[in-house]
């Protein structure tokens, strides 16, 4: 069996920069390796993102959020993670789990019960070997999503979650840290407040220490 990386964290904390960087590393080394993300890591998981995402879509209820979601990791862990974990592949995948405990559970304030339940059910019990939380303050992960927003060739309109205010955002960076405090042999914690190079670095070695002890 292959092994599960998910890279975690807010809005603009680094985590599709650096798994793209890495994943780059990985083929450079020969590392066979798949790189994905939810939800939109199926076709039917982008469509489920246009209707999450869609900022005329503040009405949808929280309950819904999470089916949503979870209908998207199903089809995901079908479609992608189950194969290549059966063929021995290393997938890195942008958001997993962790984002719904974090998102819909301490951000949307869903029982954590409920949650873990439609977790499991929807991840087929599929969970990350090792996870990698992009830790950093709130108002820079924001500032660093606008901005991302608008280099765009066509600038992105601010999504639904991006359009949260700070206390959404900060009861996810804090619903992150907690699941990391429950977990601590899982998480690695990165402060993802530095220069792109630095964190990269880190993010490396954290792989490959983990691909030779498992090796
Ligand atoms: N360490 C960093 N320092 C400064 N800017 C960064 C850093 N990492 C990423 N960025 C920039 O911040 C924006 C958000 O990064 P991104 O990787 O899309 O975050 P996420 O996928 O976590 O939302 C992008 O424009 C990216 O180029
Ligand atoms: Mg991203």
């Amino acid at each position: 069996m292959g092994k599960l990386i998910t890279f975690e964290g807010i809005e603009g904390s680094g985590k599709s920069t650096q798994i793209k960087r890495v994943a780059q590393y990985l083929s450079e080394k020969n590392v066979p390796s798949v790189v994905t993300q939810e939800p939109s890591g199926t076709g039917i998981g982008r469509k489920i993102g246009h209707i999450l995402f869609n900022r005329d879509h503040m009405d949808i209820c929280r309950e819904t959020e999470l089916l949503l979601f979870g209908a998207a990791r199903t089809q995901h862990v079908r479609e992608v993670i189950m194969p290549a974990l059966a063929q021995d592949k290393l997938v890195l995948c942008d958001r997993f789990s962790d984002a719904t405990f974090a998102y819909q559970g301490a951000g949307r304030g869903l029982d954590t019960e409920i949650v873990k339940m439609i977790n499991d059910f929807s991840s087929m019990l599929v969970r990350p070997d090792m996870t990698l939380l992009f830790d950093l303050p709130v108002e820079i992960g924001l500032r660093r999503a606008t901005e991302r927003n608008n280099q765009l060739s066509e600038p992105a309109a601010t999504d639904r979650f991006e359009r949260e205010n700070l206390d959404f955002h900060t009861r996810i960076r804090e619903g992150y840290l907690d699941i990391l405090r429950k977990d601590p042999g899982r998480f690695r914690l990165i402060d993802a407040s530095r220069d792109v190079d630095v964190i990269q670095a880190d993010v490396r070695r954290h792989i490959v220490d983990f691909i030779n002890l498992k090796a």
